[in-house]
């Protein structure tokens, strides 16, 4: 054999070696994508809230949750938490977070029970974060655990009132928590729109769509309808809102111009008792961005 030959032949064999194992690769992708399409198409997996992840995908999970409200919650810089803040923060703690997360010497509702992941003890959280790791959460709530978003019902001084209980908690005992509540007297308020006096000046801000589109989640808008530029169930409960903006007519009663689509998404059974749209709460500077969103379909 010369040394030609001898090249030749080393050259067959990792041809050879090549396509074997480019055969093998392309044999594992397929069986890694008909196991995939299986687990999925033959509902494979099992979503019940009650079969707990393993715990290794629990640990990977909890670390990848930690990880992202941290980066985050890197830019919020967290005011002075005073104990006025905290007393404030407890009166909206009673009203919405209750039910999820209980309260010392109170147990949660029947929503926060049978719930994967469960609402976690909030002593436990105050200890192991930060007051800017507390916020991030309830502002904008977690992807696929059941924590809503409150940044459109609360505004951040609120949110930051619900900061300042939170961090109180590991020092309050049950006893100490029903006296407070105890001596709460008429039912408090916390609606937002009852507070935006003392709310920062939103209200005078420019109409801004991109968070206009924010607020069609954050209202459950995208629930009922279709809306271009949004990610949803694709439900035709209310009519689809694509080319919205170059309608004639809102809900075919009110001529379409910004000032009676702000009318129509803050009071849409003031405008047409009948409608089976109903009235969302939506504060004016939401209900401005949104205008200024659907304006942009077209
Ligand atoms: C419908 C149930 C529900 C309601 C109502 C709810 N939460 Fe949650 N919350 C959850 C769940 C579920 C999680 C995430 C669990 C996890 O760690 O995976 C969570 C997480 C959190 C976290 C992050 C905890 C941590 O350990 O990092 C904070 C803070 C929080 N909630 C505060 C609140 C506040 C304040 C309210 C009331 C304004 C509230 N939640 C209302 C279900 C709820
Ligand atoms: C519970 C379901 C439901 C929710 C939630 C809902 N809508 Fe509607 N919406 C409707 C229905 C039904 C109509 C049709 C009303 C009518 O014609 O009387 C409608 C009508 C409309 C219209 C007029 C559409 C047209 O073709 O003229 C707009 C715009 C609209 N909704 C926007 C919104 C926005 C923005 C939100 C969130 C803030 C929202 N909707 C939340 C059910 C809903």
């Amino acid at each position: 054999m010369n040394n030609q030959d001898r090249q030749d032949s080393v050259q067959k064999i990792r041809k050879r070696i090549e396509i074997h194992v480019g055969i093998a690769i392309a044999a594992l992708v397929v069986a890694m994508g008909v196991g995939a399409a299986g687990f999925v198409y033959w509902g494979a997996y099992n979503v019940s809230a009650l079969q707990q992840h393993t715990e290794p995908v629990f640990t990977i999970l909890n670390l990848a949750l930690d990880r992202s409200i941290r980066q985050r919650a890197e830019e919020v810089e967290p005011p002075p938490l005073t104990p006025e803040m905290a007393e404030q923060g407890r009166l909206i703690y009673q009203n919405k977070c209750v039910q999820c997360h209980g309260a010392p010497g109170v147990g949660r509702d029947d929503v926060g029970k049978g719930m994967t992941p469960v609402p976690p003890n909030l002593a436990h959280t105050a200890k192991t974060k930060n007051a800017d790791e507390i916020f991030w959460p309830i502002k904008h709530g977690i992807k696929m655990t059941g924590m809503p978003s409150w940044q459109f019902t609360f505004t951040d001084e609120q949110i930051w009132n619900l900061t300042a209980f939170i961090m109180r908690l590991p020092e309050l005992s049950p006893a100490e928590y029903q006296e407070l509540v105890a001596n709460d007297s008429v039912e408090e308020s916390t609606d937002r729109n009852d507070v935006s006096a003392s709310a920062p000046a939103r209200d005078t801000a420019l109409p801004d769509p991109e968070r206009g589109k924010m607020a069609m989640y954050g209202y459950a808008c995208i629930a009922c309808h279709r809306i271009p530029g949004t990610v949803g169930p694709h439900s035709d409960v209310g009519p689809p809102l694509k080319g919205i903006g170059e309608r004639r007519y809102i809900a075919g009663v009110l001529a379409n111009n910004p000032e009676n689509m702000v009318r129509w998404l803050r009071h849409p059974t003031e405008v047409d008792p009948l409608t089976a749209m109903p009235d969302l709460d939506v504060t004016e500077q939401d209900a401005r961005d949104m205008a200024a969103y659907l304006e942009t379909l077209r």
